[in-house]
């Protein structure tokens, strides 16, 4: 019997839970403020009492600031973990889960969903296969003010500064998984006001540059309604352009008209890509699959979010390659790579 373990019921825990639950597994839960009730999975009164139920993997769907020592504490006990994005809401917390996975010999992941995501995985095989020729530039997409409305509770208390960059950790995990490394960003972040619910900052605009030296935009905000999230490479040969939520992938070849554009679109109902996730973990907590989204991967992603926010207050670029700190994290990541 598979029993999949859930810390944190809220906005995203509760959709673990459902696709666990979806694929016929126990799900035993922990959550010190549940909301609502009669769900069909068990609920137990404490977070050890959640590991004691000994479960085939755990979910960590807790704010950023429990990832860490629930993961550690998982992971010092056996338990596969699947953390939730961002891996952690520090370096040093994240570099400490990644200890503790080396240590302990035990499988981790992280819940960068959008890597089972069928527009983008068929925008990656596109990059792999060279369609695009010579890359020349991306833009990354992404407003979503519902964020703000569905995981309320994230967002009732006192304003995390830069959350954003944190939050939409997503792009920098699938622009490294697409285009590859991250060296350095610029960020511009302001404050639009007027909506009814107001993260400070809640637009941010800047550049990433990539290994090899490819330079792209990316725009992140709390403000576009309904939600937005697209891709664009443009390459010599040809452009391609993914819609996330119209899941579709367009290609331009140069030269071609553009209403010739070759369409594909995809039937993917977003349940579709926690499912597959779910199903992941449990392949890697057993041993059979190297995790999509690693612990490594998670410490990467999270170090361009802080380093951005660090680049919008200096307003200055930040170099993920030269920065001391960084360089401590990458030799300390390095000797982690090699065995997470
Ligand atoms: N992958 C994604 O697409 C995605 C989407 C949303 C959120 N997230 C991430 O998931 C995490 C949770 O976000 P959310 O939107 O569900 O937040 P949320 O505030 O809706 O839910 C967090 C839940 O954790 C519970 N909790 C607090 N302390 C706990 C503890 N000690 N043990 C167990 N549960 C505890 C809270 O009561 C709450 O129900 C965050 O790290 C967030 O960044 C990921």
């Amino acid at each position: 019997m598979t029993r999949i373990g859930i810390a944190g019921l809220g906005s995203i825990g509760r959709r673990h839970a459902a696709a666990a639950v979806r694929a016929g597994h126990e799900v035993v839960a922990f959550d010190p403020a549940p909301a609502g009730g009669g769900d069909p999975w068990v609920a137990v009164a404490s977070f050890g009492a959640l590991l004691d139920s000994a479960p085939t993997a755990l979910v960590v769907a807790t704010p950023d600031a429990l990832h860490a020592q629930q993961a550690v504490a998982a992971l010092e006990r056996g338990i596969p973990v699947l953390v939730e994005k961002p891996l952690a809401a520090s370096l040093d917390e994240a570099l400490a889960i990644a200890a503790a996975a080396r240590r302990s010999g035990t499988p981790a992941l992280v819940g960068y969903v959008l890597r089972y995501n069928a527009a983008l995985s068929a925008a990656a095989r596109v990059l792999a296969r060279g369609e695009l020729g010579e890359l020349v530039s991306f833009h990354v997409q992404l407003g979503a003010y519902e964020t703000l409305v569905r995981a309320h509770s994230r967002f009732d208390g006192p304003a995390v500064r830069g959350g954003l960059y944190g939050d939409y950790s997503h792009e920098w995990d699938y622009v490294r998984w697409l285009l590859g490394p991250i060296v350095r960003g610029l960020a511009a972040e302001r404050t639009v006001r007027g909506l009814e619910r107001v993260q400070a900052p809640n637009v941010v605009s800047g550049l990433l540059e990539l290994a090899g030296g490819l330079v792209g935009t990316y725009h992140l905000d709390y403000v576009t309604d309904p939600p937005q999230r697209a891709l664009t490479v443009l390459g010599a040969a040809a452009r391609l352009e993914v819609d996330v939520p119209a899941a579709t992938l367009r290609l331009f070849p140069r030269g071609i008209p553009e209403a010739d554009a070759r369409v594909t679109r995809f039937a993917q109902p977003r349940d579709d890509t926690f499912d597959a996730q779910l199903a992941h973990m449990l392949d890697v907590a057993r041993g059979e699959a190297q995790p999509r989204a690693s612990v490594a991967d998670g410490v990467r992603a999270l170090a361009v979010a802080i380093g951005l926010r660090d680049a919008a207050a200096s307003r200055a670029w930040v170099d993920f390659e030269d920065d001391e700190r960084n360089h401590q994290m990458k030799s300390r990541l390095q000797h982690t790579e090699r065995s997470v």
